[in-house]
């Protein structure tokens, strides 16, 4: 056994001046590292530093007993090698569930207290605004900062001590007692919204005097972005601040007994919780919790996106554990998607792969729901005359996430005149082939099919899109220049494309003519469902085809499968059979399919998949209705699929489960009738995790 460390010299044996003259030192010096490394801005000479350096070694050279781990002396600030390296998280760091109304907030409730042991009367819950930023995790190690890291995939995340250091609200050294020797506190980084009205203020000013400083998308990116700098001195431009909200790994850990107590024992220890922070006592609580800050969301210096409620105490939060991604003592409340008004400049049409006229709103510029927004969609003209949308019209908008701004609805009684309903265009905008709407449908469409450019570029930049083809670089610069010189009809072309053709094309590098051709080269190997999907047939998506490949095996049995047969298929109702079926019974597509084939587009053929795959929903048959918030229908789609189960889109008296979101259509009717069982989008997420 190796001898026992001698024991430290004792601090008593050193006169308390020299303490604390160390201990200034080092916070003096650590205040420059700051300065100097994070925020660009030192306020001394290097010589001034040094000299402070000096005295601080010599100190601690004369008194050992002075000398600790985390002196300035002996560490550095955050070397830059370090930055952007992998970070394990000492305890995951996860997400949250959603909930989207009260009634949902309620079967929340519900659930948890059957987790309790004492699930009588209410609950209290710890209520704050979900801050719509990015989540960091701080580790602190005997109190000192040692890194910063995102969350990545909530196991390991990287390292951004770098740029986290530029947040004036996150300390160097946590002060105050009861501190865990090694503690992650956990929280949110986000650029205030007065920061980031300013930063865009005085980009624009630059950019108008022929700077290059680029204005901000929206102040949750303008976090993330500075957070990923590699240097720091950018991230310090966009004045990043921290609220904290809870702990990971804790050794030993605080002796706090719930949510609220830890707040503020994280407030003692100089970090900064959200000041909207509050206890809250059951449903009437968290409802009018909910509504004061839904109502007050203007008001405050940062973007909200909903508010979270966490089951105040911790030994209670044991009783109730977590999921692989989620605690399930909290839960968010989001907000509904932030609506702006505006004024629409003009109504345009974009043509689409199907032919499908989209009206687009051309809009006085907006910032609504985190960015500018200058067009939006109408979607179809039947949606257009609903909404009584006309040129000039004062309209609101709404965008909410990565969704494609919509306008919600126009708002007459501010009209100006009586303008005229915009008509349908009677010919195509692209290729003036007649416009048709049948009287049943909201959706018109060029009849022009493969001869509107519009619909050939769709259909060339779809074929080659990642998903499909995966023809890297045939963009949609490119697509248009090959169907306006000719030199591209259908898919098929593509592959007989040669390099002098390539290079007579404007802006076309003897390089990249290369490249593409390699790349169109490249994709002929693929997987039948890529070149189904590929295909572009009406109504199939990925998963459609995905799930087709996987049932037929090879394109021979697909083809000659009747619509019953291809009704057999999760997730194949009626009109997608009817679809799939017409396709190949038309002579053009298959000529393309022929010549695809002829060229060398291949893929390995496979028997008929006939087992479905194990997991929690084995043989299980699902459907979904309404809008499941949070989650798009391809999402959940995936997910049954990933856990066993099938979907289809017709509830009969074989579904298990019918899925309803919000506004469920005629499909629960018809499943209460037959008496399928209902679920919800959180009963979904527990049937996708049991075991
Ligand atoms: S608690 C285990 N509290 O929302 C509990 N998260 O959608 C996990 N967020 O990754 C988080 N404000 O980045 C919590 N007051 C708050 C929050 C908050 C924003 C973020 C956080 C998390 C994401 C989940």
């Amino acid at each position: 056994m190796p001898p026992p460390d001698p024991p430290p010299p004792s601090l008593n044996s050193i006169p308390a001046e020299l303490v604390a003259e160390a201990g200034r030192l080092r916070d003096e010096i650590r205040r420059h590292d700051r300065l100097y490394h994070a925020l660009d801005r030192p306020e001394i000479e290097d010589s001034a530093y040094d000299a402070l350096k000096r005295e601080l070694r010599g100190l601690e050279q004369r008194h050992p007993g002075l000398a600790s781990a985390d002196s300035p002396t002996r560490t550095v600030g955050a070397p830059a090698s370090a930055a952007f390296s992998p970070v394990e998280h000492g305890a995951p760091m996860l997400s949250l569930d959603n909930v989207f109304d009260a009634g949902e907030m309620e079967e929340f409730d519900r659930r948890l207290a059957a987790l309790l042991d004492d699930h009588e009367g209410e609950r209290v819950y710890s209520a704050e605004p979900k801050l719509d930023g990015v989540a960091l995790s701080l580790f602190y190690e005997r109190g000192v900062l040692v890194r910063a890291a995102t969350r990545g995939d909530g196991r390991t995340g990287e390292d951004v001590t770098h740029t986290a250091l530029t947040i004036k609200s996150l300390p160097l050294r946590l002060s105050g007692g009861n501190i865990p020797d090694r503690v992650e506190i956990r929280g949110e980084v986000f650029m205030p919204l007065g920061a980031f009205k300013r930063y865009n203020e005085e980009a624009e000013k630059d950019r108008a005097e022929g700077g290059k400083r680029k204005p901000l998308v929206n102040p949750r990116n303008a976090a993330a972005g500075a957070l990923r700098q590699k240097d720091a001195a950018l991230a310090a431009q966009r004045s990043l601040e921290f609220f904290a909200h809870g702990l990971g790994l804790a050794e030993p850990m605080p002796a706090a007994s719930g949510q609220t107590a830890l707040l503020d024992l994280m407030k003692s220890w100089g970090l900064k919780p959200c000041p909207q922070a509050e206890c809250v006592t059951g449903m009437a609580g968290c409802a009018e919790y909910y509504e004061r800050i839904l109502a007050g969301r203007e008001d405050f210096d940062y973007a909200l996106d909903g508010v979270v409620f966490k089951l105040d105490r911790f030994d209670l939060r044991d009783q109730a554990g977590a999921s692989s991604h989620a605690p399930r003592w909290a839960v968010a409340r989001k907000f509904p998607a932030e609506e702006r008004t505006t004024t629409v400049r003009a109504i345009e049409y974009q043509v689409g792969r199907t032919g499908a006229l989209t009206p687009v709103a051309r809009l006085e510029p907006v910032f609504v729901g985190g960015a500018t927004v200058s067009n939006a969609t109408l979607h179809n003209y039947g949606e257009l005359l609903r909404k009584d949308v006309r040129e000039g019209d004062t309209v609101v908008v709404r965008r909410a996430g990565d969704v494609i701004p919509e306008v919600v609805r126009s708002l007459p009684e501010r009209r100006k005149g009586n303008p005229p309903v915009p008509p349908l265009p009677e010919r195509c905008p692209e290729c003036s082939s007649e416009v048709a709407r049948p009287e049943d449908e909201a959706v018109a469409r060029c009849t022009g099919g493969l001869i509107c450019p519009a619909q050939r570029k769709a259909a060339i930049l779809h074929f080659a899109s990642r998903q499909a083809m995966d023809i890297e670089g045939l963009g949609e610069v490119l697509a248009s220049q090959l169907v306006e010189q000719g030199l591209v009809e259908s898919p098929a072309d593509l592959y007989s494309l040669a390099a002098d053709q390539l290079n007579s094309l404007e802006r076309m590098a003897d390089k990249s003519s290369d490249n593409i051709l390699e790349s169109v080269e490249r994709s002929k190997s693929t997987s039948l469902a890529r070149f189904l999907y590929a295909l572009g047939i009406r109504d199939v998506g990925r998963i459609t085809a995905g799930g087709l490949a996987r049932h037929f095996g090879n394109l021979r049995a697909l083809r000659g499968a009747s619509e019953e047969e291809l009704r057999e298929v999760s997730d194949v109702g009626e009109i997608v059979a009817r679809r799939v079926h017409g396709f190949f019974r038309h002579e053009d597509n298959l000529r393309v399919i022929e010549s695809l084939r002829r060229h060398g587009v291949d893929w390995p053929e496979s028997q008929r998949a006939s087992a479905q795959q194990a997991g929690p929903l084995s043989g299980k048959t699902l459907v979904l209705t309404g809008t499941l918030e949070g989650m798009s229908r391809d999402e959940a789609r995936e997910r049954i699929v990933a856990a066993g189960g099938r979907v289809t889109s017709s509830v009969s008296k074989k579904t298990d489960y019918l899925v309803a979101g919000a506004s469920p259509g005629s499909k629960r009717a018809k499943a209460e009738q037959l008496g399928v069982e209902l679920i919800g989008r959180a009963q979904l997420l527990s049937l996708l995790e049991a075991q």
